[in-house]
């Protein structure tokens, strides 16, 4: 996930197409800043299959001086609210092999891997191999919401 971009103007377009997906209910977006800094987000989206909510997903990122301060975690909360809200009952990414510290995280929050994942384009060491993690948002929980 590339969080910080040259292209400022290449971010606020991408931006802006994710957030009209939003207003449309397809798609949520969180974002944490503090006096005009963006400090971090998550997008999280439902999948359809044959029409119907199947699962959601969501990416994550926070800026490199606000980690460890518990950011992460409440965002993974906002976005699992999110999906309750839709009877969604289960979520599931994508994390790289090598990224131990957001792994560390999903594991903590009850997050477990589902599958591996070979990037396809591997011989490129551009992008590498990923876990599928995910996990079954209770049912009591999704009766609250
Ligand atoms: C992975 C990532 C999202 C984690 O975000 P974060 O805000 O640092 O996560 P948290 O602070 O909630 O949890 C991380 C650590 O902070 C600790 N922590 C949690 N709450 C805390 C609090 N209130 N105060 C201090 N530390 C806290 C956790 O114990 C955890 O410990 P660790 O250092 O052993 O991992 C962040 O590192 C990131 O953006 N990485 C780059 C992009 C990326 O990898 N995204 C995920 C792609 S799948």
């Amino acid at each position: 996930m590339i969080f910080d971009v040259r292209d400022r103007g290449e971010l606020l377009r991408r931006t802006t197409v994710e957030l009209s997906a939003a207003v449309a209910g397809e798609r949520g977006i969180f974002v944490l800043q503090r006096i005009g800094d963006l400090v971090g987000y998550i997008d999280v989206r439902s999948v359809c299959i044959e029409g119907a909510a199947e699962f959601a997903s969501f990416n994550l990122a926070i800026r490199t001086r606000w980690q460890g301060r518990g950011l992460g975690t409440s965002l993974v909360k906002s976005a699992e609210e999110w999906v309750r809200r839709r009877r969604i009952p289960f979520l599931i990414f994508h994390v790289a092999v090598r990224n131990d510290r957001a792994f560390a995280l999903y594991q903590r929050l009850g997050y477990t891997v589902c599958g591996d994942v070979v990037a396809a384009n591997k011989e490129s060491g551009v992008v590498g191999d990923y876990y599928a993690m995910g996990r079954m948002l209770d049912a009591d929980e999704v009766a609250l919401a």
